[in-house]
């Protein structure tokens, strides 16, 4: 297995493998708004704004992180939401979420990004350091329907001071019902 945060050369396969992943998990309809979200995120989303973790075995692609600007009105800080995830579903439970967790934040790290958030198991991503965060601490951009899966981290070492004014997703993410 290799990992990879070229979204371009993958850009093709992505959006399939997120549908069938989540059709598996969570049944045909998710399947198909997750594998449209990924879409958008690729084709719709600046450059700059979008990062990607990619496992893969030659060409074909076991596993994959998007990762996503959300910027905040009021302060200097950069931060990115993790969503969404996914491992081939005959591939899971095998370490690969994790790595794939691991490389994407260090690429970020690297990006001098301050905080990562995501939005999902707090149990999954406890092991990958995420702790719930509260919207006084982090406001959402649109309105949460779970809102103890509001998780983040901080990926340096300073102290981390509650973030100013409301946050911004890409557009891609610009829809109540993914919340
Ligand atoms: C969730 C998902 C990305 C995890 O990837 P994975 O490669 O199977 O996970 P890993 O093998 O890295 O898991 C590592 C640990 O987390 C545990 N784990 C895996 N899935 C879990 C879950 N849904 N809840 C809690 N723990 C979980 C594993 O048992 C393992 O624990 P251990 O290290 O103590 O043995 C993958 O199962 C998946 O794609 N699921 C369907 C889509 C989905 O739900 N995505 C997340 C929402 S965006």
């Amino acid at each position: 297995m290799k990992l990879s945060a070229e979204k371009q050369e993958w850009s093709n396969a992505l959006p399939e493998v997120f549908r069938q992943v989540f059709s598996d998990s969570e049944g045909a309809a998710e399947g198909d708004v997750i594998g449209a979200l990924v879409s958008d995120l690729l084709t719709q989303t600046p450059d700059d704004d979008l990062h990607a973790a990619i496992a893969h075995d030659g060409p074909q692609v076991l596993g994959c992180i998007l990762f996503s600007r959300l910027r905040l009105d009021r302060d200097p800080r950069q931060v990115f939401l993790m969503s969404p995830v996914a491992v081939r579903t005959d591939r899971q439970k095998k370490g690969i979420g994790q790595q794939l967790i691991a490389y994407g934040l260090d690429g970020l790290r690297r990006d001098k990004v301050d905080f990562v958030v995501t939005y999902g198991d707090p149990n999954y991503y406890g092991k990958a350091g995420f702790l719930p965060i509260s919207e006084e601490f982090l406001q959402a951009p649109l309105p949460l329907s779970h809102p103890h899966g509001w998780l983040g981290q901080a990926l340096t070492a300073a102290e981390m001071a509650p973030f100013n004014g409301p946050s911004h997703c890409v557009s891609a993410f610009n829809k109540p019902e993914l919340w």
